[in-house]
């Protein structure tokens, strides 16, 4: 997160020129459509600078970038691209963009690169790795990182070489039957001699949240998949375990 300093800096050297030649350029296209797709915002507008990287604008498709922005809530990053953000001028310098049109463009350029990711209830029936542990529905996905990388318009952020997973993480209060969108969540994967673990980053589609991350499942054996969920208001972190056998 920029500082007073830092964002002030951004602000007093973001170039009006580029914001009012991007305004000229989209004017007209903004004027026919109505409904605006996430991905036409972007290549009209957001991209002159979240392409290159200008002034420090997350780059489209850099989830690493983009994650820790998350972390403040969709809402509440939406809410900075409505009225401006250090160097980000509000509503990317169109004002005619509506909040829901800033919304997709922002969840396009998060996950610029990966294919869009199914909501949980089609995962829960497509898929049998779910389990129910202290209230919260926990389903495991699994994609090979060749079936992505055939899928996705960029190829960055997919691992080549043989054997990754993108493994996916899912979650539903089971109460309410709502999707739960602010937990935190890790996953160990063991095959019995070794172990990987990491945190998993969330893959945020137009309504839903998931989180997942790349792993290397080479062995062709058993894996143990432990994954530990945190959410807000559950006071112990929540633990269980799935059983994986990469076809
Ligand atoms: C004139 C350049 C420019 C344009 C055009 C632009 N951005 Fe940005 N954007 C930036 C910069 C620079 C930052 C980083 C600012 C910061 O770190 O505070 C940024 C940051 C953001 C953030 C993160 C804000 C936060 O709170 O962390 C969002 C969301 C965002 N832009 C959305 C958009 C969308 C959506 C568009 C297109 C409609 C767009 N931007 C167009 C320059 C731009």
């Amino acid at each position: 997160m920029a500082t007073t300093a830092q964002t002030s800096a951004l602000r007093a050297t973001a170039p009006a020129i580029v914001v009012l030649s991007v305004l000229a350029l989209s004017a007209p296209a903004f004027a026919v459509q109505k409904a605006r797709e996430g991905r036409q915002v972007v290549e009209t507008v957001c991209a002159a600078c979240h392409a290159p990287g200008k002034d420090g604008a997350p780059k489209i498709g850099d989830r690493a970038a983009w994650t820790p922005r998350f972390a403040k809530g969709i809402d509440a990053l939406i809410d900075s691209a409505v009225n401006g953000h250090g160097g980000m001028p509000a509503r990317g310098g169109v004002v005619q963009l509506e909040r829901e049109e800033l919304r997709s463009a922002v969840l396009y350029m998060f996950n610029f690169g990966l294919p869009p990711v199914a909501p949980p209830a089609e995962v829960a029936k497509a898929d049998p790795r779910h389990k129910l542990v202290a209230g919260t529905d926990i389903y495991l996905g699994a994609m090979p990182a060749e079936a992505m990388r055939a899928g996705a318009s960029s190829k960055a952020s997919v691992p080549t070489g043989k054997g990754y997973y993108h493994l996916n993480i899912s979650l539903a209060d089971q109460r309410t039957g709502a999707q739960v969108k602010d937990a935190q969540v890790k996953l160990r994967v063991s095959d019995g001699m070794s172990e990987q673990a990491s945190a998993l980053a969330p893959v945020v589609a137009n309504d839903s949240v998931s989180w997942g991350n790349f792993f290397k499942l080479t062995s062709g054996g058993a894996y143990n998949i432990q994954a530990e969920v945190t959410r807000p208001g559950v006071a112990r972190p929540i633990v269980t375990n799935f059983e994986f056998r990469a076809p």
